[in-house]
């Protein structure tokens, strides 16, 4: 079977090859195009439909590898179809890594990307992309999981996307730490079934360690849904409600998107690319959201338009805005009180 897909045409009979991902592809291309790198490590390639239009489409000199000799062969037989060079590896992507450079690297996985994440961060120079599809490991749902895989605890919360990309955030920019690496996310995403972040890496022993200046912990009360954030080391007292708290993290506190670099993304994208892109630009950093159907039910209270209450907590001073992953939602750096105080403002009597 061939499919088109941006620029590229691909055999993918044998190979792995997802048509759902196709969006995120889209995007990708956007942000490599935004990228000032030239070269790209498509360390898990499967049909190589990354690398190849990575190739075509962002102008990058492509490095493609996989473990199963068959993807290897369809990914030889793509790049001659398409008219692309590069170079292809028949690797463990881990041990490639361990054993050469390169300047952006990719970790497009089946599940999960924890295994190969660092010697992806010994390796890569400029740019590291990732991929996660074991989301319920990520987002609290499979607590176990989560501990295991990625050293950090999480129960599930009203918003477990945001807890989710901010734990995959977090485990990657602390692998990075130990090589004196310094990660920060210059956009990321949850969509259906995953999650993607593309970080910018910076070699330097200060900033590697002012990162944790954004790691840390959410309080979370799963009576009230009050989350708290906390510093690495700092503790958290009982909640206001009386319940109690559960410490998520350590998670990534910090900024999930650079503007200056998503604009730009923003600015070559069109039709839903583009309306995803300014969703994802709408949103504040502040880690603490509420589903707002979750708190209008603790209280009994009617559920007025997201776009109403982020207006009010705006005009009460309070940062605000709607989430990219859930239109019900809200990120707010006002206390849930303040939240459950517009909600009840509204109630029809
Ligand atoms: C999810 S697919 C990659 C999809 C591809 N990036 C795309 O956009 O269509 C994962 C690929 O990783 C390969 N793989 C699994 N373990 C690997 C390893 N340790 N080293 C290299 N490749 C591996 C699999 O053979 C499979 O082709
Ligand atoms: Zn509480």
């Amino acid at each position: 079977m061939e499919v088109e897909e941006g620029r590229a045409r691909v055999k993918v009979e044998g190979v792995f090859y997802n048509p759902r991902m196709r969006f995120c592809r889209d995007l990708d291309m956007l942000v490599f195009a935004t990228m000032d790198s030239k070269e790209y490590f498509d360390a898990l390639s499967a049909s190589g439909i990354r690398g190849i239009r990575a190739a075509l489409e962002a102008g990058k000199k492509a490095v493609f590898n996989d473990i199963n000799p068959k993807a290897v062969k369809a990914i030889e037989e793509n790049l001659r179809e398409n008219g692309v060079g590069g170079e292809v590896i028949n690797g463990d992507a881990a041990a490639v890594m361990r054993q050469r450079a390169f300047e952006h690297i990719d970790i497009d996985p089946f599940g999960s990307p924890a295994p190969f994440i660092d010697s992806a961060c010994f390796s890569a120079k400029r740019y590291l992309s990732v991929t996660a599809t074991d989301t319920a490991a990520l987002c609290g749902s499979a607590t176990n999981s989560g501990l295991k895989k990625y050293g950090a605890f999480a129960v599930k919360t009203d918003v477990y996307h945001e807890v989710g990309l901010r734990m995959l955030i977090g485990f990657v920019v602390r692998e990075a730490t130990k090589y004196e690496k310094a990660l920060f996310p210059l956009i990321s995403w949850v969509r259906e079934h995953y999650y993607r972040v593309h970080f910018k890496i910076k070699k330097s022993t200060a900033m590697s360690a002012r990162v944790y200046e954004k790691m840390g912990y959410l309080a979370y009360c799963s009576t009230c849904l009050r989350k708290k954030v906390l510093g690495m080391g700092e503790g958290a007292e009982r909640c206001e409600c009386g319940g109690k708290f559960s410490l998520i993290g350590p998670i990534w506190l910090g900024e999930l998107k650079q503007r200056d670099f998503t604009e730009k993304v923003a600015e070559k994208a069109e039709g839903k690319l583009r309306a995803f892109l300014e969703k994802i630009l709408a949103e504040i950093d502040a880690p603490t959201a509420y589903s707002l159907p979750a708190l209008a039910k603790i209280h009994s209270l009617t559920l007025p338009p997201t776009d109403v209450v982020v207006g009010e907590l705006k005009k009460l001073g309070y940062e605000a805005s709607r989430t990219h992953y859930c239109g019900f939602c809200v990120k707010t750096d006002a206390d849930r009180d303040m939240v459950v105080k517009i909600l009840r403002s509204r109630k029809i009597i």
